[in-house]
């Protein structure tokens, strides 16, 4: 048994084979590879005996499912009012200086990915971002550069 379908076949144990485990089956998929591949929604289709293209209908629909290979950290900045008007855009703008990609981009080295995120529940703290499930709140380009040299050094 390849490692996904072991994966699968776990998940689907934990969350059960209906139609609405499917959701919870993505998201543990995700988690655990950090995307969601094709071989990964043709197991899950399979194993929930549902059709692949409704599979991937649900990943694409429920945009948070990543269905591009990301990097070892994702870094996921908020971009929602709050912290923008305390100088999110700067901060933005750093990482993808010190990264040097674009938000929606993964570096070469596949170690860090930067996307942007609707509010993360830290706006009295703003700008904020998330490496991974870790939050860093009251961010400036200079914060964000030792966090990241930090990362890099990881
Ligand atoms: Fe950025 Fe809420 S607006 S965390």
């Amino acid at each position: 048994m390849s490692e996904i379908e072991t994966l699968v076949k776990e998940l689907a144990d934990k969350h059960g084979r209906k139609r609405e485990s499917l959701i919870p089956i993505l998201q543990g998929v995700v988690e655990k590879e950090r995307y969601l591949s094709d071989e990964a929604m043709t197991e899950i289709a399979r194993e929930l005996d549902i059709a692949a293209a409704q599979v991937y209908g649900t990943a694409t629909f429920y945009s948070f499912l990543d269905t591009v290979p990301r990097g070892k950290y994702v870094i996921r900045i908020c971009k929602t009012i709050s912290c923008s008007m305390k100088n999110g855009n700067e901060v933005i703008k750093a990482i993808s200086d010190i990264l040097k990609i674009q938000v929606g981009e993964t570096t070469p080295d596949k170690k860090f990915t930067l996307l942007e995120a609707n509010c993360l529940g830290w706006c009295h703290k703003g700008p904020a971002m998330l490496i991974n499930d870790t939050p860093y709140t009251e961010l400036t380009p200079q914060k964000v550069r030792e966090i990241i040299a930090e990362y890099k050094r990881k």
